[in-house]
């Protein structure tokens, strides 16, 4: 049975070549003081700075620049950027780049007139908002967290070791509209889109990969799935391709945009074990992930296997008949794995930095959840981290 829920997503998307020219009919609705976020200087090689840039200046705001957002940004920089906001009385902030930069701008919106400490609040004891919040924008750069239609904002803690997503309850919390023109995504180096296409399908996998009820939202996420696949197998061989990349940028928003989360408990163990390796290492986001996976799914199959047979019948084709469900289930997991080495992810987390010394530490900084087919205890979590070296 489909469990109770309310849905509601404000965020207004404008999708497409040339989708930018929208901003000219978003500025006007804010005040004059837009908080410019951006990240390390790609949008100033690729040219997307310098035509946001112009935009704003046509409708006659004063820019207030907030670069350097790192990958997996950190509370020393949210600290940097509401001080900016404060200081100069952001009215709008607007991030252009991936998820990091649009993260960054939500957290921000929710610390400027908060009195707390923010880290504290939102990530350590996950409160909602009480004070007033900045309206966020977004032009996205970099595809794959769903960060441009949601509520979610994740931050890295490097003093406490610790990297951990909130995602706010409240609606307005999420971007007041997105701008998505997959052309803006053709200059990312092919290991950040295959990170981010890895990205999609785990939020797809995560939500998925709970419940034994017949729901709708487990349809809409095999179609999903199937569409990143195919997707995902024509940009890996030739990233100039729009309709794959045109996809591919379509599809991470609506697997993390609550959609298909609706009426389901979901797991998340996958992503809760990759922030703690993100933690420690840094890794790219989508890397951790896949560095991950295969080792946690072929843990918990037994426990959820129906599910992980019909992964494999619906997602990847495999014909059941003469086997075993369990042998159905790990078919399709083996099939995942390929599709996973075609694409060059992270198989381990030993390439991203991680060793055996760490696992204790990686094991304290995993946050467990209860929404999956098993909730795991420490030695478990530290059994699949031996495994993912
Ligand atoms: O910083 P610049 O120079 O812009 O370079 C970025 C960065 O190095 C580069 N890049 C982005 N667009 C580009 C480009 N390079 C060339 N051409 C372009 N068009 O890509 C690198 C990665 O960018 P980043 O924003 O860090 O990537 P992503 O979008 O994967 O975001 C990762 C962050 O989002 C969080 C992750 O944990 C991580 O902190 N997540 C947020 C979620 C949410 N809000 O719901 C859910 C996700 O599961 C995820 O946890
Ligand atoms: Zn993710």
């Amino acid at each position: 049975m489909l469990g109770n829920f309310s849905y509601c997503n404000p965020t207004k998307l404008y999708f497409g070549k040339d989708s930018l020219k929208y901003l000219n009919d978003e500025l006007p609705k804010y005040g004059k003081n837009v908080q410019l976020i951006y990240g390390g200087g790609s949008i100033k090689k690729n040219g997307i700075y310098g035509k946001v840039v112009e935009i704003l200046r046509a409708n006659g705001k004063s820019i207030i620049d907030d670069g350097g957002v790192m990958p997996n940004p950190t509370v020393d920089k949210l600290r940097d950027g509401i001080k900016k906001a404060r200081e100069n009385k952001a009215d709008l902030l607007l991030a252009v780049g991936g998820g990091s930069c649009c993260d960054y701008a939500k957290a921000v919106s929710v610390s400027v007139n908060c009195d707390d400490d923010p880290w504290e609040k939102y990530y350590i004891r996950f409160e909602e908002p009480d004070c007033e919040t900045l309206p966020v924008g977004c032009v996205l750069t970099m595809v794959g967290t769903g960060s441009e239609m949601n509520a979610g904002s994740v931050i890295t803690n490097h003093e406490s070791k610790l990297k951990i997503g909130h995602v706010f309850a409240d609606e307005k919390i999420m971007p007041r509209f997105s701008i998505l023109d997959p052309e803006f995504t053709m200059t990312l180096p092919h290991r950040q889109m295959v990170a981010g296409i890895y990205d999609i399908f785990n939020h797809i996998c995560e939500q998925y990969f709970s419940g034994g009820d017949d729901n709708t939202s487990d349809y809409i996420s095999e179609g999903l799935m199937r569409s990143v696949i195919n997707s995902s197998r024509i940009a890996n061989k030739n990233p100039m391709d729009y309709e794959a990349r045109s996809n591919i940028m379509w599809s991470a928003t609506w697997a993390l945009n609550t959609l298909i989360a609706k009426g389901k408990t979901t797991d998340w163990m996958v992503h809760m074990l990759g922030q703690a390796v993100g933690a420690y290492t840094d890794a790219t986001h989508g890397m951790t992930l896949s560095a991950v996976s295969l080792p946690y799914y072929r843990y918990i199959l037994p426990y959820g296997i129906a599910k992980f047979k019909r992964f494999a019948t619906e997602v990847w084709s495999i014909d059941p008949n003469g086997k075993t469900d369990e042998q159905t289930a790990l078919e399709g997991l083996a099939a995942m794995e390929s599709w996973m080495k075609e694409l060059g992810l992270a198989m381990n987390i030993t390439e991203l930095g991680a060793n055996a010394d760490m696992i204790d530490g990686l094991a304290d900084a995993t946050l467990i959840m209860g929404g999956g087919y098993k909730v795991l205890d420490r030695d478990e979590i530290k059994n699949i981290f031996k495994a993912c070296l």
